[in-house]
């Protein structure tokens, strides 16, 4: 049987409070309570595996939009095909007419997690992280999707130095009910509001550039070692949304000069000024990291495993050489000694 070594916030340990059976499963630990329900690590007996419970807050079973957002959520995880996002097992309804989805539990750690012990992880975790993420939010944006609550404590890393994205609960949902909807639920989890875009901030309709910008703040915070758009108030963290503008300068100077441009841009107010999508977004990352093998995850396992118990990694991953300087030159100099070469016969005949 897997042992239970997952990430979260708060954990039940008195095992008297815990049910004794959630749909087929027994649990073994809450692993939190968030604005929509409680997560539950259960023990699958008929498989002999571990699996995640979300369930829905009773008080919120008799608000429409709720259950039509919990249903929407099981369905996008249903559609989306992709090593990156997890997969539902099944939603099923209980007795007092609580909303149940089990899934995949993903042995790891989400970012937040990984970020309260270590706040400024190497340049090329910050990359190697972005770049995963970023291929995950093609798949979910080529799909019509739109996350809106992209924030650390929404992403894992899992023990094979897996990126997984989380938490559909808010995404694409119907524009009729979603904005404000959005707005109460920042109002009730400030941390939510510290990810937002500008747009969102402001009640329009988030787009794909909208979790664009969500991501700007995630990296930024990465490299900076905080989230600087938080404020002391809801309003204030708005206001620094909309108006605050990291310069050049506040990077550490280690950070690659592609890198600090994109990030960036990602964090333009202006959603039209942004990159064009999440695709164009890990094809730049891609390109910045070419000095590093192509796999980092075994790199990026060891690396979490190291930060979450407060120890330095041993292992870096190795950068190749980059040659294309040296033949630069060489070719420059091939070419004028073929000049010189061309322009004494031409004068000799
Ligand atoms: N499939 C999963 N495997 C392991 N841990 C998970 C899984 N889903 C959620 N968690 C943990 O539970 C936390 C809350 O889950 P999430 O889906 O974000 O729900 P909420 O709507 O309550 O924020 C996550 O931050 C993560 O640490
Ligand atoms: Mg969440």
């Amino acid at each position: 049987m897997p042992e239970a070594k997952s990430s979260s916030a708060k954990k039940t340990s008195h095992k008297e409070q815990l049910p004794k059976k959630i749909g087929g499963y027994k649990p073994t630990q809450m692993l939190g309570h968030g604005a929509m329900g409680n997560v539950w690590l259960c023990h699958d007996e008929s498989l002999d595996r571990m699996v995640i419970v979300k369930q829905m807050v009773p008080k919120l079973l008799d608000q429409d939009s709720f259950i039509l957002r919990f249903q929407q959520e099981a369905t996008i995880l249903a559609h989306l095909n992709h090593p990156a996002i997890v997969v539902p097992y099944a939603l099923w309804k209980e007795s007092d007419g609580q909303l149940s989805l089990s899934m995949e539990f993903v042995m790891g750690k989400n970012l937040r997690e990984i970020l309260d012990a270590c706040k400024q992880p190497p340049i090329w975790v910050v990359m190697a992280i972005l770049h995963e993420i970023f291929l995950a939010l093609s798949v979910v944006h080529r799909a019509g999707i739109v996350h809106r609550d992209l924030k650390p404590a929404n992403l894992m890393i899992d023990k094979d130095g897996r990126i997984r994205l989380l938490d559909f609960g808010v995404a694409h949902v119907d524009k009729r009910n979603g904005d404000d909807l959005t707005l109460t639920m920042a109002g009730t989890q400030i941390g939510t509001g510290a990810y937002m875009s500008p747009e969102q901030t402001a009640g329009d309709e988030a787009t794909p550039a909208s979790d664009l910008f969500g991501m700007g703040i995630i990296a930024s915070e990465m490299l900076l070692g905080e989230n600087v758009f938080r404020g002391e108030s809801l309003n204030q963290t708005f206001q620094n949304i909309r108006r605050l503008k990291i310069g050049k300068k506040a990077f550490p100077p280690e950070t690659p000069k592609g890198l600090v441009k994109l990030v960036m841009r990602l964090l333009e107010k202006k959603p039209s000024k942004r990159p064009l999508s999440a695709a164009d977004v890990a094809d730049e990352l891609s390109r910045l990291m070419r000095a590093y093998p192509r796999d980092l995850t075994p790199y990026l396992a060891e690396w979490v495993t190291a930060a979450v118990k407060g120890e330095k990694s041993a292992i870096e991953p190795e950068t190749y050489p980059n040659h294309s300087k040296k033949l630069f030159i060489i070719g420059l100099v091939t070419g004028a000694a073929v000049s010189a070469l061309a322009a004494t016969l031409i004068h000799i005949l």
